[in-house]
Order: structure tokens, then sequence, then C-alpha cells
């Protein structure tokens, strides 16, 4: 596994170079470009960025959005991941409807799991027999979660299912999430983090020197692909 870790000295230069990578992976990339949102703040900071400055940019009717976790909420709800992305970049460019993947939250959670792993299977090219997403993007939670993989789950690394329904160890609310067996085998897996409260997090993850695995996010370890770690300056503090 190819893995790059790289600091921003703002908020801004990572949106923007987030924003150019995208732009450069969709430009080569043949037919259609698939990509996996994520929830949280700094996704949505991202968002806001390409909807400002990349509406024309990018080229959005190749690309087919699909989402890594959602949480088990109607569509129109503030809670809900696909309503952040569609009020903060889908609504604003040129996306294609039937290009939009979104995780039902208002279903049952475990016929909504499997079904979305047949929506994945029939519009994801494959590789090495499973779907294989250009893009996955993933946030990071000071607990160490990503996509809706949270430390009580750590037993979904063993899970050879494409999704899987999680519980917040908090809240106790039920989400919809993609699997670490189906996330590590895209091409590409970028962690965007920000923000002082993640220093801790990334510092245990980033510096860890043995193989033992105690968050979530360490399960992200693509196969075949490449793993980005994108922070800005103030997530990165602790780091030497
Ligand atoms: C979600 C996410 C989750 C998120 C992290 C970071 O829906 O909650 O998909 O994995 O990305 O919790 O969230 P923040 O950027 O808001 O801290």
């Amino acid at each position: 596994m190819k893995k790059r870790i790289k600091i921003f000295d703002s908020k801004n230069a990572l949106s923007n170079f987030f924003a150019e990578y995208l732009l450069a992976e969709i430009n080569s990339s043949n037919n259609f470009f698939t990509i996996s949102l994520s929830g949280g703040s700094t996704p949505k900071m991202i968002f806001n960025h390409l909807a400002k400055n990349y509406v024309k940019k990018i080229d959005w009717e190749k690309v087919k959005f699909f989402w890594g976790d959602e949480r088990c909420v109607p569509p129109a709800s503030d809670e809900s991941n696909y309503k952040m992305a569609w009020d903060s970049l889908l609504s604003k460019i040129k996306a294609d409807d039937k290009n939009i993947f979104r995780i039902k939250g208002e279903a049952d959670p475990f016929e909504e799991a499997d079904r979305y792993a047949e929506v994945l299977k029939e519009n994801i090219r494959t590789g090495n027999n499973f779907p294989k997403f250009d893009l996955v993007m993933l946030g990071l939670g000071e607990d160490g979660h990503t996509a809706s993989i949270f430390p009580n789950q750590m037993n979904l690394i063993a899970d050879k299912k494409l999704t899987a329904v999680a519980v917040h160890p908090v809240s106790r609310g039920r989400r919809i999430t993609l699997t670490p067996a189906l996330i590590n085998n895209a091409k590409k897996i970028f962690f965007v983090v920000t923000g002082k409260r993640k220093s801790k997090i990334v510092y245990e993850i980033l510096t860890k020197k043995n193989d033992s695995i105690n968050y979530p996010a360490e399960l992200i370890d693509p196969a075949y692909g490449e793993l980005f770690w994108a922070l800005d300056k103030e997530a990165a503090n602790l780091l030497t």
C-alpha cells in the first residue's frame, strides 16, 4: 500500500488540493468516475469549496455519487449525509440525477443495506471480483471512527459483505455503512481531517509503530490502492 500524508497551512488550501486532485482524477478517467462521499464537517467544507469554484471546471455529468455511510433518517433530515451533500454541492452542480445513488435512511436498515450492496455491484466497475471505487472520501471521528465503523464494530474487518448496519455507540442511532473490505478495494482513499480536536487521534493513528489495530480508521488499508491523509496544520499539530 502506498500511503501519503500531506499537511496544509489552511482549511482552504486543503479544500483546494482536494478539488484539484478530484478534477485531475475525473479528467483522466474513462467514461465515468465513481466517488463515495462522506458526512462530517471537513467534507462539507470541501463540498462548499467545490460548489463555489468548480461548478464549470469539472465535468460533473461523468461522476457517479455514492455514500460511505448514512444515518437512518429521512433524506430531508438535518442528520442526513445525503442532505448535507445535496445542499452544499449536488444541488449546485450539473450532476445527472440518475448518477446520484443515495442510501435510503428512511428504509428498513437491513433491507436497505442489502439493496445498496446490489446498487454498488450494478453501478461500479469491479476489480478483484469486488466493486472498485475510483475514490473514497473519508472523515475521521475523535474516537477513531470512519464512515460509520465505530470502535464497537471492529469485527466488521472480517465482514466480506459490501455494506453493514451499525449502531452509534453514544446516541444508539442506526447507520448504514460500507465495510472496510469494500473501502479497501478502492483505487484511491482520501482521509480529510481538520481541526485541533482531531490532533490526538491523528497522532495516535499515524505514528503507530506496531501492527495492533486500535481504531476503526486503522482498518483502512487498501490492498492495491493508494491511501492519502490530507490534514490541516491544526489536526497535524502533534506530528513532527
Ligand atoms: C458521519 C461521517 C463520519 C465523519 C466523522 C468526522 O456521517 O458522521 O461519515 O465518519 O466523517 O465523524 O466528522 P467531523 O468532520 O464532523 O468531525
